[in-house]
């Protein structure tokens, strides 16, 4: 099992549970669980509304794609610590980590 936690819009940290063999991005899991994201683009790092920040953990999970960073280099409120959830894919290297959604919320 994969366990990590997410602060959503609110400010309330939530830890998600998982099994580490499901083939899932992020973005997918917190849609799966609910959280207001619109991942418009499906996962094509074309949108920006699964943006999240990683609070911690981030040293283990592999470096953004150049895809990834163009998109992150639009946003206005990006920092070193921003990612696209889409394009990270549900793995070991979440365990214990922490994301803080940084998205607008869904209406
Ligand atoms: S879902 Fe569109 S950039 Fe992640």
């Amino acid at each position: 099992m994969i366990t990590f936690s997410v602060e959503d819009h609110t400010g309330q940290v939530q830890t998600l549970e998982l099994p580490g063999d499901i083939n899932l991005s992020l973005m997918e899991v917190l849609k799966a669980s609910d959280y207001p994201i619109a991942a418009t683009c499906g996962g094509m790092a074309l949108c920006a509304t699964c943006h999240l920040e990683v609070l911690s953990g981030g040293d283990r999970l592999p470096a953004p794609g150049d895809a990834e960073l163009d998109m992150l280099d639009t946003l206005p409120n990006a920092t070193a610590q921003s990612r696209l959830a889409c394009q990270i894919r549900l793995s070991e290297n979440l365990q214990g980590a922490c994301f803080a959604l940084k998205a607008p919320a869904l209406v």
